[in-house]
C-alpha cells in the first residue's frame, strides 16, 4: 500500500513488529546515548540511576500507556485525539507538537555532532588516550562558526528524506535495520570499557548510591529525562499510537518499549562512565561526555577505528529514528489539521526546523555563548529549557488530568484492552497512577521549573 497518493495521506503500520521497532526507534536515541550518560554523571551516578527508575515505574508506564490509548482511540494526532473526546481540549495537543518541534531544532544539531565523530573516527583521529587532547578537539570543533551548521543541514536533510517515505515506506523500515545493530555493538563498547584498567571506579560510582547528592535538582533531571527518553509528553506516541489498528493490546507495548529504552539508556551509561574513570576524567563535565571519552576507549581497542566508525554511524541511526519521529509529529499535525499535503509540510517544517538550529549551534561557539536569554542561558539552552523543562511536563500534566478526571479511567482502559481485562492488578494500579501520583508529581516539577525562571 502506498501512503502517498493524495486520497489516503495516512497509513497504518504494516506489522505489530514494525510498530513496535518504530516506537523503540523513537525511544531510543541521544536521549539514551549522549544524554543519559553525561546526567548521570552530572548528578551523583548511581542516585541519579535509582532516581530515574522510580520516576520510570512510577509515572513512565503510565503516560507511555495513556499517550497509546489516546492515539489509537481517535486515530488521529494529538490534536484530534483529545478533540475526539472533548473539543475544547485540542490545544492540549498543540503544546506537545510545539516541544518536539522545538526539541528537533536542537537534536539536529548533537545529530550534525556524530556525523562529525563518523568523518573523524574513519579518517583515524581517534588515536590518542590523552583525555585533555580528546577534549580539546571536542571543544574547537562545536566552537566553530560554520563547521557543525554544515552537519546539522545534513542531518536535518537526511531526516527530511525519511520522513518523506511515508509512515510505513520511510520509519518502519528504517528502524527495522537500526535497532539490534546499535545494541550489539553497545555491548562491545561497554565489554571494552568496563575492563580498563582503572574503571572499577566508574562502576562503584555508578552502582553504589551516595544519597548526600539527593534532592530535588536530581529529581526534576530525572523525571524531564523520563519524559524525554521515552519521547513522552510530546505528541509523538500518541502520533504512533493513532497508526495502530484496534486489535493491539496496547498494555504489552507500554511495557515492551520503556524495557528496550531503559537498557540502551544503562548500556550507555556503562559504556560512558567507566572510561571517564579509567581516563581520568571529570564526570560531570557535561554534553561534551560522550564525544571526548570514548574515542579514548575506541584508542584502547583492537581495531579501533573500525568499532569507532561502527559505534558513531548506529548511534546516528538511533538519532534518526528518534528525529523523524519528532519531524512526524509536526507533519501529522499539518497534514491532519491544515489539510496541508505530506511533502509540503515535511520540507517547510525541516528547512525551519534547521533555521531555529543555526542559534542553538552557535552558542557552542566564543561569539554566542555570552548572548543569553531565558534566565541568564544561551539560545541552545533556553530553548531546551523551554521545551523539556516547561512545555512537556505542562503537557504531560495536562494529559493525566484529561484521562484521569475528564474522559474518565474506565473507558480509557476499554480502549486498552478492546474491552477485555488487564492481569495482575495492572489497571487499578495504572488508573492510581494517572489520576494521583503523576499530576501530583509533574505538578509539582512544572511547578519547581516556572519558580527557577524567576
Ligand atoms: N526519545 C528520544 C531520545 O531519547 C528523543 C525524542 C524525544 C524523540 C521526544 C521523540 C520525541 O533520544
Ligand atoms: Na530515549
Amino acid at each position: 500500500m502506498s501512503n502517498l497518493n493524495s486520497t489516503d495521506e495516512r497509513g497504518s503500520w504494516g506489522s505489530r513488529v514494525g510498530f513496535l521497532l518504530a516506537a523503540a526507534g523513537s525511544a531510543i536515541g541521544l536521549g539514551n546515548v549522549w544524554k543519559f550518560p553525561y546526567l548521570c554523571g552530572e548528578y551523583g551516578g548511581a542516585v541519579f540511576i535509582f532516581t530515574y527508575i522510580a520516576i520510570l515505574v512510577l509515572v513512565g508506564f503510565t503516560i507511555m500507556l495513556t499517550e497509546l490509548i489516546l492515539g489509537r482511540h481517535s486515530h488521529q494526532g494529538p490534536v484530534g485525539a483529545y478533540r475526539a473526546i472533548k473539543k475544547r481540549w485540542s490545544w492540549v495537543g498543540i503544546i506537545g507538537i510545539l516541544a518536539s518541534y522545538l526539541i528537533l531544532t536542537y537534536y539536529s544539531v548533537i545529530g550534525g555532532w556524530i556525523i562529525k565523530y563518523i568523518v573523524s573516527a574513519f579518517t583515524g583521529n581517534f588515536n590518542t588516550t590523552d583525555i585533555d587532547a580528546l577534549g580539546n578537539i571536542f571543544t574547537t570543533f562545536i566552537g566553530k562558526p560554520f563547521e557543525p551548521l554544515i552537519y546539522h543541514a545534513i542531518f536535518i536533510t537526511l531526516t527530511l528524506g525519511i520522513v518523506m517515505g511515508g509512515i510505513q515506506g520511510g520509519i518502519e523500515k528504517a528502524s527495522k535495520m537500526m535497532m539490534p545493530a546499535l545494541f550489539i555493538i553497545l555491548f562491545v563498547v561497554v565489554i571494552r570499557a568496563v575492563t580498563l584498567p582503572g574503571a572499577s571506579a566508574g562502576l562503584e560510582y555508578m552502582l553504589k548510591p551516595d544519597w548526600s547528592k539527593f534532592g530535588i535538582k536530581v529529581i526534576i533531571a530525572a523525571l524531564v529525562q523520563v519524559f524525554f527518553s521515552l519521547s513522552l509528553g510530546m505528541g509523538v506516541i500518541i502520533t504512533y499510537g493513532s497508526y495502530l489498528d484496534k486489535n493491539e493490546k496496547l498494555t504489552t507495548s507500554s511495557v515492551q518499549i520503556p524495557l528496550m529504552d531503559s537498557a540502551a539508556a544503562l548500556l550507555s551509561a556503562f559504556a560512558v562512565l567507566p572510561a571517564v574513570f579509567a581516563l581520568g576524567y571529570n564526570p560531570s563535565a557535561g554534553p561534551g561526555l560522550l564525544f571526548i571519552t570514548l574515542p579514548g576507549v575506541f584508542a584502547k581497542m583492537p581495531m579501533g577505528s573500525l568499532f569507532g566508525s561502527m559505534f558513531f554511524i548506529f548511534v546516528l541511526f538511533a538519532a534518526l529514528s528518534s528525529s523523524i519521529s519528532l519531524l512526524e509529529a509536526a507533519v501529522t499535525y499539518c497534514v491532519d489539521e491544515h489539510g496541508w499535503k505530506r511533502k509540503n509540510a515535511t520540507i517547510v517544517l525541516a528547512a525551519v526546523a534547521f533555521l531555529i538550529g543555526v542559534p542553538s549551534s552557535l552558542a557552542n561557539g566564543p561569539l554566542f555563548s555570552e548572548i543569553t536569554f531565558i534566565n541568564g542561558m544561551n539560545f541552545f539552552d533556553s530553548i531546551s529549557f523551554l521545551a523539556e523543562n516547561l512545555l512537556l511536563p505542562l503537557s504531560a500534566f495536562m494529559l493525566s488530568i484529561f484521562v484521569g478526571w475528564v474522559w474518565g479511567t474506565d473507558k480509557a482502559l476499554k480502549e486498552a484492552t478492546n474491552n477485555g481485562t488487564v492481569k495482575f492488578g495492572l489497571a487499578g494500579m495504572w488508573a492510581f497512577s494517572i489520576k494521583y501520583l503523576a499530576p501530583i508529581g509533574i505538578g509539582f516539577i512544572l511547578i519547581q521549573n516556572i519558580i527557577a525562571l524567576f
